[in-house]
This record gives C-alpha cells, structure tokens and sequence, in this order.
C-alpha cells in the first residue's frame, strides 16, 4: 500500500510505508517493455518493484533513479556490476542479488535470451513470466487476461503472448465466447521499427514474412487453442502502431449483426471502438495522437483500437480493422498475470478491473 507523491520532473513516485503481503516484482531488462511493466507494477496496490535490471549505465537508469526503482546489473560479475558506480550510478547488485528479493520476475530482455534466463529463474526457485519474443515452447504456457487467467492460476511460469497476438485475441476471445467456434484469417501490417530503435528496418519498402503462415495467428492458439487461424504478415515502414486486417468465419446461427459485434466490442475490456469518419480518426497517427491526449505516459495505448465504420458482417463472415499500440498493449496483460501466477485473483474481469483503474489513479486520469 502507498501513496503517490511527485518525483523529480513530474514521475510519480509510490511512497510504502507497509508492504507486508506485497507482491514482490523483479523486472529483468529495462528497455521498451520493462519500463512500462515497472510503471504499471508501481501503480498498483498489491505489487511492488523491488528492482529493475540494466546490462550497464545508460540514460536508462536516470528512470530507474527518478522512479526510485531500485538498479540492479543483469550480470553477477563484479566488474559489470562496478560499471554502474563508476558512472554515478547506485547499483544494488546482480541478478541473481534481484531475484533473492523477488516473489516474481518479469523477463523483459530482448527475445530469444529466454532459455538462458530460465534456468537462472529455476535455480532462484522464483516464479518467472516472458515476453512474446520467446516461443509457447519456452514455457508450455502462454497467457492473456481475458482467453486463460484461469489455466495460469498458481503456475510457476508462463508467457505473455506478443503484442500481435494480444490484440487478436482481445476482439476475437469474446467473438469466439458468444459463437462457440470461429475460423479466422488476418494479415498483419507490421510497424517496422519501436520510435526507440535505430537499428531496424525496412525504411523505404514493404516487406512481406515469407514464412507462410506467420507465427502471429497461429499463437493466439498458445492461449485459445479452439479459435481455427491463420495469419500472414508484412513489415512496413511506420514506427506507431500494428493494423490487423481480419476475416473471420462465424458458424451458422451465431445470431450476431454488424451492430451486435460492434455492441460486443463495446462492452469488451481494453478495447477502443470508434468510428473514424465521425471523430476524424481514420489512420493510425490519428489513433496516437488521440492516445497522447489521453495522457498515458510514453503516449501508450494500452486497448486495441477497432474501426466502427470497418467493421462489416456480411453473411456469415465478418470483416474489420483493428490498430495495436506494440509497447503497450501487453503491459496491464503483465499485471494480470502477475495476480494469476501468485494466485491471488482468480476472475480475470476483476484483475482487469483492478489494473486499469490503478493505472488511471496513477496518472491522474
Ligand atoms: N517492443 C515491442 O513492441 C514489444 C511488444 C510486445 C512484446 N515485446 C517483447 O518484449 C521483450 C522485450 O522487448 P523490448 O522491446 O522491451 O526490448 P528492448 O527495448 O531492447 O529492451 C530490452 C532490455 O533488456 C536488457 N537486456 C539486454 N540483454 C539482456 C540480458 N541478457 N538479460 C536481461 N536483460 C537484458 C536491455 O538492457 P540495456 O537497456 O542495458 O541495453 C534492455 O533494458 C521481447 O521478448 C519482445 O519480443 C516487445
């Protein structure tokens, strides 16, 4: 339990005076994801931030610093480890010093660093969740707030499906909840590069995933194995969102209209639906500017945002278009998962409910 009181330039800054019950939260690697996992780790009541991993000074850690997050080094050795003090910096130690504090880690390293992550976990005896840059076989378990909370209730580990495969199955979970089946094909538009990143590509082309079918579709069955789809995708020269273009074949007698999805959607959590010709919103820096007057740190869209006037059911197959904020439609997700694995909230709409509102809180909103 804490309060909020008013960092350096403005960062809220959670003051505990009794932790006593608190989940404790590592968070190892403090880039793109793992500063907003961190951020929204501090806004809640039940979780706290023990400490944040960095590979070596940078202007990262002045975040950590402000945040009053404590450093930690992401290796043991004491040279890595002095790097930091060189630098002006106050680390705490290594890894392995973080995850003998923690009751959970939040493996935000880049991907593929998974397996040798994981066994550092097991050997600390520490709950452990990934990214969706590592595969389903990493853990055997994947995760998303609304499609299987409950499977990951209690687990020692699990991961968080990528911010692809979150957006899917935010408006496909309830689509497939009211028809008992569904079959779907989707192409996803893939944002290039993060704003971050100055390493990526393509700058001036498209760039189609000729691995047929992408890995994107097929994941939402690492959570939903019962919704049938498939996926192709393309890489394309924008830094700020994802856009999914999706068909999906709804079984006969599914009773839905192009009004009734819509009125799903609606009353579906994390989701956004707006008509683009009515609020001038029709491309996806219109959907990120609306984001950055929300007030979102970063300018984060944590929904997925659906084009009502995209949105068409004609016969039984419905077509729509659906825009994903890649850094931070994954992050409440994290949180929620954090309660699932320490079994501490078994209805994921209630750890939803509790997420979002502390984040709102958090940021004044
Ligand atoms: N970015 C997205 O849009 C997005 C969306 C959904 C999921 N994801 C997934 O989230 C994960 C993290 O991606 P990201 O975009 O946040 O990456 P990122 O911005 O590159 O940040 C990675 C962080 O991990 C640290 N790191 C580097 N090597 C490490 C190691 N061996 N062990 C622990 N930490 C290490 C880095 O340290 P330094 O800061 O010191 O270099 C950095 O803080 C990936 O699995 C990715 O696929 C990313």
């Amino acid at each position: 339990m804490g309060m909020l009181i008013e960092g350096s330039q403005g960062h809220p800054i959670k003051e505990r005076w009794n932790t006593v019950g608190v989940i404790k939260v590592a968070i190892n690697g403090f880039g793109t994801i793992g500063k907003r996992v961190a951020d929204a780790v501090d806004a809640q009541d039940d979780m706290e931030v023990v400490g944040v991993t960095k590979t070596g000074p940078s202007f990262g850690c002045d975040l950590a610093v402000k945040k009053g997050f404590p450093l930690y080094c992401t290796f043991d050795d004491e040279e890595s480890i002095s790097r930091f003090g060189m630098n002006g910096y106050e680390c705490s130690g290594g890894l392995s010093d973080l995850l003998s504090v923690a009751d959970v880690v939040v493996d935000c390293a880049p991907g593929k660093l998974g397996a040798d992550n994981l066994s550092k976990y097991k050997s600390a005896g520490i709950k452990y969740m990934f990214q969706g840059g590592e595969k389903h076989s990493l853990t055997g378990l994947s995760y998303t707030s609304s499609a299987n909370h409950v499977e990951n209730l209690n687990a020692q580990g699990t991961r968080v499906v990528s911010c692809n495969t979150t957006g899917l199955s935010r408006t496909l979970v309830p689509l497939f909840e009211h028809c008992g089946s569904l079959k779907v094909e989707c192409t996803m538009i893939r944002r290039a590069a993060d704003p971050g990143d100055s390493n990526r590509g393509p700058i001036n082309a498209i760039k189609p995933v000729l691995k047929v079918p992408s890995h994107h579709g097929p994941d939402v069955m690492t959570v939903k194995p019962e919704i049938e789809i498939n996926s192709l995708a393309v890489a394309v020269p924008t830094t700020i969102m994802h856009v999914h273009s999706i068909i999906a074949d709804l079984p006969p007698g599914h009773g839905l209209t192009t009004e009734s999805v819509i009125e799903l959607w609606s009353n579906t959590p994390r989701v956004i639906i707006m008509n683009g010709s009515e609020h001038r919103i029709t491309t996806t820096a219109e959907v990120m500017e609306m984001a950055r007057d929300i007030g979102r740190k970063w300018g984060d869209l944590h929904e997925i945002f659906v084009w009502e006037d995209g949105v068409k059911l004609v016969g039984d197959r419905l077509y729509y278009f659906q825009a994903i904020h890649q850094e931070s439609d994954v992050i409440p997700e994290n949180i929620d998962c954090i309660r699932a694995l320490m079994g501490t909230e078994s209805d994921w709409r209630k750890s939803v409910e509790m997420t979002d509102s502390a984040i709102s809180r958090y940021y004044g909103l």
